[in-house]
């Protein structure tokens, strides 16, 4: 039976509490830690540090699109450089770069794992460098709804022509490519504890350095950049980006069951999987290959509507019937209207994903009855 105004509500990603992140909450009062910083947000750091290795330095801020701002500002953009983006995201993957005065150049997708197409990276960098007499000044790619980007090509062209790599991971905790984390390739790279991601803090972000100094740098920039004197003085313009102490014991609690939620995640993926093959006109989108261990941040399907009956959108009106919160795959940054000036190099892959994609419930506190109402609406 196809579920009823009546069940309960299925959302697409809730934030997921572990047990513990009120403990960490409360010692925060019971200490008088009620600022921004404190114990939780060295101890938070310390964690996500340690979880993602060598060489990583995590600086909790207040969001993740505050993350690549300060990313992109140690990486020197300003006034009039491009940087290359990822065209099929978030708005908030590209914002920052007009943050720093800069153009975001967008870059299509390849079809294996929606991400950026080294190929067309190339293309651009050269076609770049022939009109403005520069190379871009920075490389944004992005593991969308956890999906490793193929960061081996990326990182050799990038290094190909000396341009560092931002990583957008903000969707991308847990998730790995050979074997290595996702936010550990970039020169920088950024998370998000936005509500809905694998781990939350409310609200939150956290910027990966690679080194002790760049991790130094990013908190004085997230802290007004307020010079080490006894009285306020400014030599650079700051930013409020730190995350507070009481967000941070979320996150500290969140810690403890990241394993546990990526775990999840998969699960539901291999469901889904399961339960939809064979479906006429539905493709549950796969990982590549062995190499890219996706998060499964959202499992996303594509819905060919000669073959299935129905395009994305009236299913998507059948779900919400149906109590089930689902959502169109990201319109690309090319397609928007606040991008319709910047230049993009394009192969037709993320307009089409776009036109037929779905992204479907996959919070890790849903049930397996929860996935079986979700398919439900889909076979019958
Ligand atoms: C791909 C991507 N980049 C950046 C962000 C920005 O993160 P936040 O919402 O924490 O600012 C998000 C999520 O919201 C995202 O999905």
């Amino acid at each position: 039976m196809v579920g009823t105004q009546m069940d309960k509500k299925i959302w697409l990603s809730l934030a997921h509490m572990g047990g513990h992140e009120q403990d960490f909450i409360k010692e925060a009062f019971d200490t008088n830690w009620v600022v921004p910083l404190g114990p939780n947000v060295n101890a938070f750091e310390a964690t996500l540090s340690a979880y993602l290795g060598k060489d990583c330095h995590a600086v909790a801020l207040s969001a993740g699109t505050a993350a690549l701002h300060l990313g992109l500002i140690q990486l020197g953009v300003g006034a009039g450089d491009e940087v290359i983006c990822q065209s099929f995201t978030f708005a908030a993957s590209a914002n920052p770069v007009v943050y720093c005065g800069g153009v975001p150049v967008f870059v299509d997708s390849e079809e294996e794992t929606w991400n950026m197409d080294p190929v067309l990276l190339e293309e651009a960098i050269l076609d770049r460098k022939e009109k403005t007499g520069k190379y871009p000044k920075a490389i944004v790619p992005v593991h969308l709804y956890g999906m490793p980007a193929k960061m081996d090509e990326i990182c050799a062209v990038a290094e190909k022509y000396g341009i560092p790599v931002l990583e957008d991971a903000a969707e991308a905790l847990g998730a790995e490519y050979k074997g290595r984390k996702c936010g550990t390739f970039g020169e920088f790279a950024a998370l998000s504890f936005n509500g809905n991601k694998i781990i939350t803090t409310s609200g939150g972000g956290a910027l990966i350095c690679r080194t002790e100094e760049e991790a130094a740098r990013t908190k004085f920039y997230a802290t007004q950049a307020r010079e080490n004197r006894p009285y306020y003085q400014h030599e650079k313009i700051g930013y409020n980006y730190r995350m507070s102490n009481i967000c941070a014991g979320i996150g500290r609690g969140q810690m403890e069951v990241l394993d546990a939620h990526v775990a999840r995640r998969r699960e539901i993926h291999a469901l889904y999987t399961k339960l939809l093959a064979g479906t006429p006109g539905i493709t549950v989108k796969q990982s590549p290959g062995a190499d890219f261990d996706s998060s499964f941040w959202l499992t996303c399907i594509l819905v060919e509507p000669e073959k299935f009956g129905m395009d994305y959108e009236a299913l998507r009106r059948k779900f919400e019937a149906a109590n089930i919160e689902t959502r169109p795959l990201w319109k690309p940054m090319h397609m928007q209207p606040v991008y319709a000036d910047a230049p993009f190099y394009g192969n037709g892959t993320s307009e089409k994903i776009f036109s037929q994609g779905l992204c479907l419930p996959s919070g890790s506190s849903l049930t397996d009855e929860d996935i079986f109402r979700v398919v439900e609406v889909i076979k019958f």
